[in-house]
């Protein structure tokens, strides 16, 4: 599998190995990487002759400097994980920050119509102009056909459509459903920072997100967020940071509802001092 560390030898070795008629495909990760991410470059590999996989702890999208120190990195293991899917239709590029950033960790401002503004804007000071800063070298640098973000970010996946569209980047952003845990919770490089007992109460967020769901059928949005707090307002280990039920295009919380309308309950939610996020599309 071939690896590489800095953008001009990957942009060297794609240059050489990609044909006219033959599509790239491109998976941006910050690594640890777990079923989540392999279901996105299985997606990228069933419809692109190569995929890209990036692995970069990216600094300007961390507003907490312990989240960025503490934020798991196992590259060796995830380059084995990934030879399990494929050895030759997989390219990782893991670059150092200096070959990211230069000399300076700078992150651009972005704004993306009031996206950012919504449910993790608010609690992450930053973040998403962060994400759009490395999402943008990142694609410069790759030049990919399309690129797959999950739905478990969900809000982060509709910054980068934006993105894409505001800097005319001719690329298609394919979304990819959320994987999940047998228990229900959403995958991600983050659960395994969990101690036993607050692992064993996280299926809670899913479990809680469902049953909302099902009450949003007869219940307003305000009663069903009432419950929502009032579920855990009663945990003792979970610590709700904010439930919100949004139009899936403007990330605005509803107000009076409409048939013509897609809606989304989003949740963050602590357990300990690790951040757990979820969502889930509603009726
Ligand atoms: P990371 O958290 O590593 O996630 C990389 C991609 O995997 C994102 O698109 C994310 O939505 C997707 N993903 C994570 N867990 C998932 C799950 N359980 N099911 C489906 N998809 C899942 O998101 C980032 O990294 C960064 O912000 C990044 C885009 C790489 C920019 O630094």
């Amino acid at each position: 599998m071939k690896i590489f560390y800095n953008k001009k030898d990957l942009r060297a070795y794609l240059g050489t190995s990609r044909s006219d008629s033959e599509t790239v495909g491109f998976v941006p990760t910050m690594g640890a990487l777990h079923e989540g991410h392999l279901s996105l470059i299985e997606k990228g590999l069933s419809q692109n002759a190569l995929v890209v996989v990036s692995i970069f702890v990216n600094p300007t999208q961390f507003n907490n400097a312990e989240d960025l120190k503490n934020y798991p990195r196992t590259l060796e293991r995830d380059v084995t994980l990934l030879k399990t899917l494929s050895k030759d239709k997989i390219v990782v590029y893991a670059p150092t920050v200096e070959d990211i950033y230069s000399d300076l960790v700078i992150s651009e401002s972005f704004s993306y119509d009031g996206l950012e503004h919504e449910m993790e804007g608010k609690f992450r000071a930053g973040h998403f102009d962060g994400v759009g800063t490395i999402v943008k070298r990142l694609l410069d640098i790759v030049e990919p056909e399309s690129a797959y973000f999950g739905e478990k970010d969900f809000q982060q996946l509709m910054i980068i459509k934006k993105l894409a569209e505001k800097h005319n980047i001719p690329v298609k952003i394919v979304g990819c459903k959320i994987h999940r845990e047998v228990d229900g919770l959403a995958m991600s490089s983050r659960n395994e920072r969990l101690k036993p007992e607050y692992r064993n109460a996280a299926p809670f967020i899913y479990k809680t997100l469902k049953s909302a769901k099902q009450k949003f059928g007869t219940k307003s949005a305000n009663k069903v967020t009432e419950w929502v707090i009032n579920q855990f307002a009663n945990h003792g280990l979970l610590e709700l940071e904010y439930f919100t039920i949004a139009d899936e295009k403007t990330l605005k919380p509803i107000k009076r509802r409409s048939n013509t309308k897609k809606y989304r309950a989003f949740i963050a939610v602590f357990a300990d001092d690790i951040r757990l996020i979820d969502n889930i599309a509603l009726k």
